[in-house]
């Protein structure tokens, strides 16, 4: 028996989705992944049975918590020798909370794993969710057209403060952000690139440790430096591509920023 389905009900169904958020669907079956990261988070709260382990760190948001999540993705981090490695002890991660929070997969990096440039955006969209690569989606492909017209095509090693998509693509919090932090940095420790672009607001607020928007801060050389203090960079922000392709009239100061951030990367380096 087939069932005569009226396509503009679907079309109304799908409509009524779109505006509810649903921009996605990956199986014919929903799947309640909130409730899913939920019963993950119990279980892993429960004592284990009789071996004296130390219990793995609940992230509930909670300073102790952030901290401990803090210090194991440190241990963990140290512990990888180049970005396979980095990428794989990443997707074994269970401390950052985004990760039982909807994320398909982690989202890790693109682009040379020697590249003189590293480009550290906000967090993975849907899009980068669903491929695994970051900054693949609209704002990726226009990211990717400016890089080709400064000439640095295959020249930035691309990646993000937070390796999960958040619920919602809401911007990822502070704490989500330090929790992943320590792989950031041995990402830069392992490229040592010799520039930093920190793309949009949430980027260059939690990588230079600055209150003010992402227009104030653009277009300025910072000095970013590691939670240790070993490590130490030049580092510009600038504006998010998706925020160019909200007000295209934006597109001049990114392109200033381009221009800026090749002329540093080309420059000769002076003898001392
Ligand atoms: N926006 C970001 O900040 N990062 C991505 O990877 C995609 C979109």
């Amino acid at each position: 028996m087939s069932l005569a389905v009226d396509p503009r009900a679907v079309e109304s169904l799908l409509a009524f989705w779109a505006d509810a958020g649903v921009e996605a669907s990956y199986a014919d079956q929903p799947i309640d992944r909130l409730a899913e990261g939920a019963a993950l988070l119990r279980a892993r709260s429960q004592p284990p049975v009789s071996t004296p382990v130390a219990r793995p760190v609940l992230v509930s948001g909670g300073s102790a918590d952030v901290t401990a999540a803090v210090a194991r993705a440190r241990a963990s981090a140290a512990e990888c020798q180049d970005i396979t490695a980095l990428a794989a002890a990443i997707a074994a991660f269970d401390g950052c909370p985004l990760k039982a929070q909807g994320a398909r997969q982690a989202v890790v990096s693109r682009g040379p794993v020697d590249a003189p440039l590293m480009i550290i955006g906000e967090c993975p969209g849907p899009d980068e969710d669903a491929a695994g690569r970051p900054f693949v989606g609209r704002s990726g492909q226009l990211l990717d057209r400016m890089l080709k017209a400064a000439g640095l095509t295959d020249r930035a090693f691309i990646t993000n403060t937070v390796f999960w998509r958040p619920p919602g693509n809401r911007t990822p919090t502070a704490q989500e952000q330090a929790i992943c932090a320590p792989f950031l940095e041995r990402a830069v420790a392992l490229v040592k690139p010799r520039l930093l672009l920190l793309v949009g607001g949430a980027s260059a607020k939690a990588l230079l440790k600055r209150d003010e928007g992402i227009l104030a801060l653009r277009g300025r050389w910072f000095e970013w430096t590691s939670a240790d203090g070993s490590q130490e960079l030049p580092a510009l922000p600038t504006l998010h591509p998706s925020f160019l392709l909200r007000q295209p009239a934006s597109k001049k100061k990114a392109w200033q920023d381009l221009l800026t951030l090749t002329e540093r990367l080309d420059r000769p380096d002076r003898p001392h």
